[in-house]
């Protein structure tokens, strides 16, 4: 026991040790010499081990929708483990991963209604990929194997996720990756864009690239096109007005099957329950993760069309159909995590909260245009950045800077290169939309 319970307590909560966890996507040792530890959080606020409020203004890690520790999830979490720990989902099952595969069917659009559980974007980034070319060879064109990413594209970093997408750091030190991908140019073009309000008005043509790509490959090869309907963790990019529906008529056209990675805008980001219905753009699957149970417990899942499931149920019944899966797929805690989490958005209407605040978020946003350091803002539903110029010779740093320095003033930012993206749990009131931009006028102000 130790003799003073005191110093007890503070070392329970502050690790003097940090060196052991390689931490993610993290410049590991400036964070080692100045951490920021979060102890604990509730609704919009972290709060630090040495007692300091954070205002979340990324909702974690563009998850946590229905903010923290919201009660309804947190019982539906303490009672799930105490009834069913764990329960095998290959050729077994439990109510939940079925009653939850059930409700998120039932969120989206009729067409999509199978539903496979994964535990991370990137697990459904590789499931859905996996299933564009089985699909394909099960419809008898084998020969449709080749994936079609967009520069800018983030779409987790498991092998298949690197390679359609088109983030340099993310690719460079990985080999040769998939072999078979290519990309279409970003939507992002800032001479034509920037300071866009929602939608730019320009770059719908941008979609017709896939037509070049078809021409050079022959549609015959092609198994799938993947995008982000809004390109979040390269910084906010926003579709241009009809882009993404040209996207579905050339992938159409050529019977090329068109997944929608909808890790960050599905469950209410854009004040609609997937970013398919604020387009009104219908994909053959679509790859979600993070606010399905807001982040509480990891879990994804990947959507997919009557047609495409149809097309695997073949064979003798005792038969695997799909040659995938993961130990955790539909884990019933996650399941019981998902439930009550889309039970919190439908009771307290969170999706379309956002949806109201979306025009007063998008003032917020483009209130910093003016600031100092800054050279676009743009905003789609909760989804805002700030993009601000980069010290010459040192990108990324500046923001790197400014994320640092908005710590001290009590809120989190996200940064990506010299782009801050914000995406505040849908909860978010407008006096923390205030707070957010106040804090980021001063901040950038001082910006060195
Ligand atoms: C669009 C998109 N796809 C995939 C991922 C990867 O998700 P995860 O980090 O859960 O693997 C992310 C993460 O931000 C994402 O934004």
């Amino acid at each position: 026991m130790n003799a003073n319970p005191g110093q007890m307590a503070v070392a329970d909560v502050t690790p003097n040790n940090l060196e052991a966890f390689w931490m993610p996507f993290s410049a590991n040792r400036d964070f080692k010499a100045n951490p920021r530890l979060l102890q604990s959080a509730q609704d919009m606020h972290f709060t630090t081990t040495t007692g300091k409020q954070v205002l979340d203004g990324t909702a974690g890690l563009w998850c946590c929708n229905a903010g923290h520790a919201r009660p309804k999830i947190v019982e539906a979490v303490q009672k799930q483990v105490a009834e069913l720990d764990f329960a095998p989902t290959f050729n077994w099952g439990h109510p939940k991963a079925f009653e939850l595969a059930a409700r998120v069917a039932a969120l989206a659009p009729a067409p999509l209604d199978h539903v496979f559980f994964t535990n991370s974007g990137s697990e459904s980034v590789d499931t859905a990929l996996k299933i564009a070319l089985a699909y394909h060879r099960m419809k008898g064109e084998g020969t449709r194997t080749r994936l079609i990413g967009r520069e800018r594209g983030y779409h987790g970093t498991g092998f298949g996720g690197i390679s359609v997408g088109g983030i340099v750091k993310n690719r460079m030190f990985f080999g040769s990756l998939l072999t078979g991908v290519d990309h279409l140019p970003s939507t992002y073009v800032p001479a034509q864009q920037q300071f866009s309000k929602g939608q730019p008005e320009w770059g719908a043509h941008l979609a017709d690239e896939l037509e070049k790509l078809v021409t050079l490959h022959d549609a015959s090869n092609i198994a799938a096109v993947i995008v982000e309907p809004v390109a979040g963790s390269t910084g906010v990019l926003i579709p241009p007005v009809g882009y993404l529906k040209r996207l579905r008529e050339i992938t159409k056209k050529h019977g090329i099957l068109l997944i929608f990675d909808e890790v960050i805008t599905a469950y209410g980001r854009l004040g609609t329950p997937f970013a398919v219905d604020y387009f009104d753009v219908m994909p053959d699957l679509v790859t979600t993760a993070k606010g399905l149970t807001s982040g509480v417990i990891p879990m994804g899942a990947v959507l997919c069309t009557s047609e495409i499931y149809d097309a695997f149920m073949q064979g003798p019944d005792y038969a695997i159909e799909f040659f995938h899966g993961y130990t955790y797929s539909g884990h019933p805690v996650a399941a019981a995590a998902g439930l009550a989490t889309l039970d919190v958005y439908k009771e307290e209407g969170l999706f379309e909260r956002a949806a109201e605040l979306a025009p007063y978020w998008e003032d917020a946003i483009h209130s910093l245009s003016d600031a100092n350091r800054v050279i676009d803002c743009r905003n789609l539903g909760l989804m805002g950045a700030v993009e601000i110029e980069s010290i010459p010779g040192e990108p990324s740093k500046r923001a790197y800077n400014l994320m640092l320095d908005c710590f001290e003033e009590g809120l989190m930012i996200r940064t990506t290169g010299d782009i801050i993206a914000l995406s505040p749990p849908l909860i978010v009131e407008k006096s923390h939309i205030d707070q957010i931009v106040e804090t980021l006028r001063k901040c950038l102000a001082r910006a060195a």
